[in-house]
């Protein structure tokens, strides 16, 4: 089937209590790795470019590399979606350019430009049958080149969320509850330590999320920076070099929960991003003498296919929903 949006694909999901994974994708092999799992386990999947993708991969590069894997994957559907859409350029580019779905954020402006903006790309990308993803609220970490440091992020307030949604016409909603971006979401004083030592992050604000969705009967809510940061693949970069440490995610089964509720697209990246450099790493430590990319992309690509599998079933609940 073509690209779609993601008009079904929420409605199906906020009805059964599971999300749809919103991955990011800057090569072939995350592409591979991300629809191979896709295929195999029968799932939904919104493939998703950010500026900074754009601007290393090229547009054209990205979208032909997705559209590979629509003919690969005839029997899922694929949505492809920008993510983090800076400015409306940005969004018109993206919409004249083949992607179905597009995300605006200007969550850092003030409440009433974020309005404006959101709804001149809604405008546009509703004329051309594209849908949009809007933010209220501001994730702490790193997302393209704007910094938020833990301490200015700010959580969703629910009493803007109808007035937002109904003055734009957005899509679906992007909403801060205390998740946040990259390999490092929380500090170490922002945690607690449990018997092992290991950092235990904040939970989530589960009464935002629920304040949100009673105001929004039936509307599809997306987190951002929902990487769990899985520790196996830090100590592998840890004991090949690396050296990340106190990296620390969202705990999957609170995601699992999200995605019960009416939080119907959970964005990953970091996580890819650890599976292929802890892969790559540790090859290179095995095999100094190798220098051939297919050889240590391939187990790299492997790692990332089982990742995303395991997301499916075990986090998302999307398997089998294609
Ligand atoms: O939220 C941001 C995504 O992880 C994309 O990251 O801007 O480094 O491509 P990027
Ligand atoms: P992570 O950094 O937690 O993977 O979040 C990715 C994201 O939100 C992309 O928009
Ligand atoms: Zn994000």
């Amino acid at each position: 089937m073509p690209l779609v949006t993601s008009t079904e694909m929420f409605k199906k999901a906020y009805d059964g209590g599971y999300a749809i994974g919103a991955f990011n994708v800057n090569n072939m092999e995350i592409v591979q790795g991300i629809t191979e799992a896709c295929r195999e386990e029968k799932a939904p999947v919104i493939l998703q470019v950010s500026k900074g993708a754009r601007a290393y991969a090229n547009h054209t590069y990205l979208v032909k590399l997705v559209e590979a894997a629509v003919i690969e994957c005839p029997e899922i559907p694929i949505v492809l979606h920008l993510d983090h859409g800076p400015d409306f350029e940005t969004c018109k580019s993206c919409i004249d350019g083949g992607f179905t779905s597009v995300m605006i954020d200007a969550s850092s402006k003030p409440f009433a430009e974020n309005i404006e903006i959101t709804r001149k790309v809604v405008e546009y990308a509703h004329d051309h049958g594209v849908v949009v993803e809007a933010e209220l609220g501001t994730l702490a970490g790193i997302e393209d080149e704007v910094k938020v440091e833990h301490g200015a992020a700010s959580y969703t307030r629910p009493e803007e969320v109808e007035e937002f949604v109904s003055k734009t016409g957005c899509d679906s909603l992007a909403i801060a509850i205390g998740t946040s971006h990259g390999a490092y979401k929380f500090t170490a004083a922002q945690c607690t330590r449990n018997e092992k030592g290991v950092l235990v992050p904040p939970p989530l604000r589960f009464d935002v999320l629920e304040e949100v969705s009673k105001r929004l009967p039936g509307f599809p809510i997306v987190l951002h920076g929902s990487s769990s940061v899985p520790q196996e693949y830090v100590k592998m970069i840890n004991s090949h070099g690396g050296k990340m440490p106190d990296a620390v995610g969202i705990p999957e089964e609170q995601l699992r929960h999200a995605a019960e509720l009416s939080v119907c697209k959970i964005n990953i990246d970091s996580d890819l991003r650890l599976a292929m450099t802890g892969t790559i790493r540790q090859f290179f430590d095995e095999h100094p003498d190798k220098f051939d990319p297919r050889e240590y992309l391939k187990p790299a690509r492997a790692n990332i296919k089982e990742l995303v599998r395991h997301k499916l079933v075990d986090v998302l609940g999307c398997a089998g929903k294609a």
